[in-house]
């Protein structure tokens, strides 16, 4: 794997000499966050954690600013942001604003938006968040290995009018392979797990740590920020003794809802805001539990009541439904119909399964299969991180509006993630979606149909990818382009 990822990482060049906005190490050094300005200056650089907590060993990990995760990124809605990102790791790397709808050459995909940054230089992003909401940064180059060692963090866009709630919490979701000395174990982007389900570790980490509890007070009214910055694992997430209710997908306000079951299903990449409502009893913990996986149910961590009595009687009664973004509300009637179908991996609908069967697998049908491609979006295998040259599956007129099915015509699950633009989810399978949701990364189960809209509108080229990174390195991605 780490042969293409070099290979697409060296086919830089075309934006090199045309984009003004690669910058040196020279630039006058800003604070790390200056609370009223929206500048950030982010160095990636190697570090150290302890991701088991204060006891356990250090891990040797990349990070943002020294700390994992990195810094809380905190934005206003409206107001434009300057982001300074600074390499200082031994390869080339770029940063993706994940989520947050933004002019294409700030999009971070190396040689499609921006040439890659080299170690020892920095890149301005500068951009105005529509959108208030929850999102995340990481690394598009190298992603596999750079997000599984660590590079990751929130962006957190402030409304415009604080909600009220008593207090306002990130919990980013981390999932990492360790070796049993601590560290993270090599191996990234193996064929077989590329092939199937992706790199899914053995520890997660809440904002960077094991987390045995996490402290409560009865009565609050919390707003809990959900991400989950795993590489592959997706969590579905249950509060014993608990009814949190979602406000929000993917930073995008919702009509609030119980999730079904009570349980939160959370893929790679996705986010969710909770309002949860601390009903519970003073003194007692609660399991909060991730059963995604069946027979592997783990506990994330618990809600840890304080003794001190309920700080309000009765839930809080104002409303729970966040403002809305100023989203295009795409028009149905006229949109444009495409179908994108998911294709490959083990046991796949051309009937092959089997280990060591890797080749043969996907021979055949498939076109456009660069070495070590296992999956295909309409038989076309885009590997690796973006890269020059890449041809548009679509390309849309600017104003479009635009129905996508996506069909999953495999046997696995995958987050499915649209940069530049937020998705109307419209139905799943035929059934027509409740609660008014928008997405920018939607969770296809083994073969989901979906149809999601948007409105074109946001000129470039755009990458559609799986977020399981392995998924995404081999073969599950497409650039789409507006035009
Ligand atoms: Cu969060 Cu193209 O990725
Ligand atoms: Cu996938």
């Amino acid at each position: 794997m780490n042969r293409e990822f070099n290979s697409h990482l060296s086919r830089r060049g075309l934006l090199q000499a045309s984009a003004g906005l690669l910058l040196t190490a020279t630039l006058p050094p800003l604070p790390a966050w200056a609370a009223s300005s929206n500048e950030y200056r982010i160095v990636a650089e190697p570090g150290r954690a302890r991701l088991a907590g204060p006891n356990g060993p250090e891990t040797g990990v990349w990070t943002y600013g020294g700390t994992i995760p990195g810094p809380i990124v905190r934005l206003r809605q409206g107001e434009p942001a300057r982001l300074v990102v600074e390499n200082r790791l031994d390869q080339e790397t770029t940063v993706h604003w994940h989520g947050i709808r933004l002019p294409n050459p700030m999009d971070g995909v190396p040689g499609l938006t921006q040439p890659p940054i080299t170690p020892g230089e920095s890149f301005l992003y500068e951009f105005t968040p529509p959108d208030a909401g929850t999102f995340w940064y990481h690394p598009h180059a190298n992603s596999l290995e750079q997000l599984g060692r660590g590079l990751a963090g929130a962006v957190i866009v402030e409304e415009r009018e604080p909600v009220a709630v008593d207090r306002d919490l990130l919990w980013l979701l981390s999932d990492w392979r360790l070796t049993e000395e601590g560290r993270i174990a090599s191996g990234f982007g193996n064929h077989m797990e590329a092939a199937m389900s992706g790199r899914v570790g053995n520890t997660v980490t809440l904002n960077g740590k094991v987390s045995e509890a996490e402290p409560f007070l009865a009565g609050e009214r919390i707003r809990l920020r959900l991400a989950n910055g795993s590489l592959a694992r997706i969590m579905a997430l249950r509060f014993e003794g608990h009814r949190p209710v979602v406000i929000a997908i993917d930073g995008q306000p919702c009509d609030p809802h119980e999730p079904e079951a009570g349980r939160i299903l959370l893929g790679p990449a996705m986010r969710v805001d909770l309002m949860l409502d601390l009903q519970g009893e003073p003194e007692r913990r609660y399991d909060v539990v991730d059963d995604f996986y069946d027979g592997l149910s783990y506990q994330v961590t618990q809600l840890a009541y304080d003794e001190a009595a309920p700080i309000r009687g009765r839930v809080a009664d104002a409303a729970l439904e966040l403002p809305r973004n100023p989203l295009p509300e795409p028009d149905l009637g006229s949109a444009e119909r495409h179908t994108l179908t998911l294709q490959g991996g083990m046991m796949s609908t051309a009937g092959m399964s089997g280990l060591g069967n890797m080749n043969g697998m996907m021979g055949g049908g498939m076109m456009g299969m660069g070495s070590g491609a296992v999956w295909a979006i309409n038989g076309q295998s885009m590997t690796g991180d973006g890269h020059a040259g890449m041809e548009p599956a679509l390309t849309f007129q600017r104003g479009r509006s635009i129905v996508l099915e996506l069909r999953n015509e495999t046997a696995w699950w995958h987050p499915m993630h649209f940069h530049g633009h937020s998705l109307k989810v419209l139905s799943r399978n035929g059934k027509p979606m409740p609660h008014r949701q928008w997405q920018d990364t939607v969770l296809m189960a083994p073969k989901d149909a979906v149809e999601v809209a948007f409105v074109a509108d946001n000129p470039g080229c755009w990458m559609l990818h799986c977020h399981v990174m392995d998924h995404q390195m081999s073969g599950m991605m497409t650039v789409l382009r507006v035009v």
